[in-house]
């Protein structure tokens, strides 16, 4: 895949320098994925693949965990993947949108954080994954899910204005797939909402849901305006893990 024909990879593609400081979310949600993968696996996994790995997160935190393994990360944003080797120089990348595996071949284990959502079907990315688990392979997944970034959804409509925010799947929409699902919450404090808007460009998330239409700047600067002083924002995580075919 060509990242400029994918405005979402090539928004987070143009954010890999400010990608790391501006994803304390992100961050945590990756330890605590690593932490459910490490005690869903059986043995210790030799071949992990990183989907969506972006500058790493998830990635280093596999490399702690497991310093013997081999992990591949992919990623569609080439600067992204830059980032990444120049802090895991021996860990190797693919460059690759993440709904074609083809010529891949077999994990031990599949880890993929904050990127399911950014799919258009997540539930079919979700069964491509899984098919691409050696046997006894494990699948563990987090992605934020319907109820995420309420508060800044709450101040556009206190201001009668669209949400152009990417929207996040149901928190059922894995329902049926064999997986075993938790929820958990996480959160971040901004100096104030247009704190909170400025750091979801610099972690290139700024991308506007399809259809949605921008909103007007001065009507976005009065509803800013409306909100001032410390703006705490929450994410509700969704984490999936899988095995091969089996229900979990
Ligand atoms: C929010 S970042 C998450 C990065 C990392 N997993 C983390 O936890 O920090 C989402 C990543 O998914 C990548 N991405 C989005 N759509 C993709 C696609 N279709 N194929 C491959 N990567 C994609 C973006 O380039 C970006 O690096």
């Amino acid at each position: 895949m060509n990242s400029d024909r994918n405005p979402i990879v090539a928004a987070f593609d143009a954010a890999a320098e400010t990608y790391d400081s501006a994803t304390p979310v992100q961050r945590e949600v990756a330890r605590a994925l690593v932490f459910r993968a490490a005690a869903a696996v059986k043995k210790a996994p030799r071949k992990i693949l990183d989907l969506g790995a972006g500058a790493g997160h998830v990635t280093g935190l596999a490399l702690e965990q497991w310093p013997e393994a081999e992990i591949t990360a992919l990623d569609a944003a080439p600067a992204m993947l830059r980032k990444l080797r120049a802090k895991y120089p021996g860990v190797r990348t693919i460059a690759r949108d993440a709904r074609d595996l083809d010529r891949l071949p077999r994990y031990d284990l599949i880890l993929s954080s904050m990127m399911l959502h950014w799919l258009d079907d997540p539930r079919a990315a979700l069964e491509k994954w899984r098919a691409l688990l050696a046997p006894g392979g494990r699948l563990c997944v987090a992605t934020p899910v319907a109820g995420s970034l309420r508060e800044w959804r709450e101040i556009l409509d206190a201001a009668g204005m669209e949400d152009a925010i990417w929207g996040f799947p149901p928190e059922n929409f894995a329902l049926g797939l064999g997986a075993k699902i938790e929820f958990a919450d996480f959160s971040a404090v901004y100096p104030d909402a247009r704190g909170f808007l400025r750091g979801l460009k610099q972690a290139g998330a700024q991308t506007p849901r399809p259809g949605a239409r921008p909103s007007p700047a001065g009507a976005l600067r009065r509803a800013l305006a409306a909100s001032p002083g410390p703006f705490k924002i929450g994410f509700r995580i969704a984490f999936l893990i899988s095995g091969a075919d089996q229900p979990e």
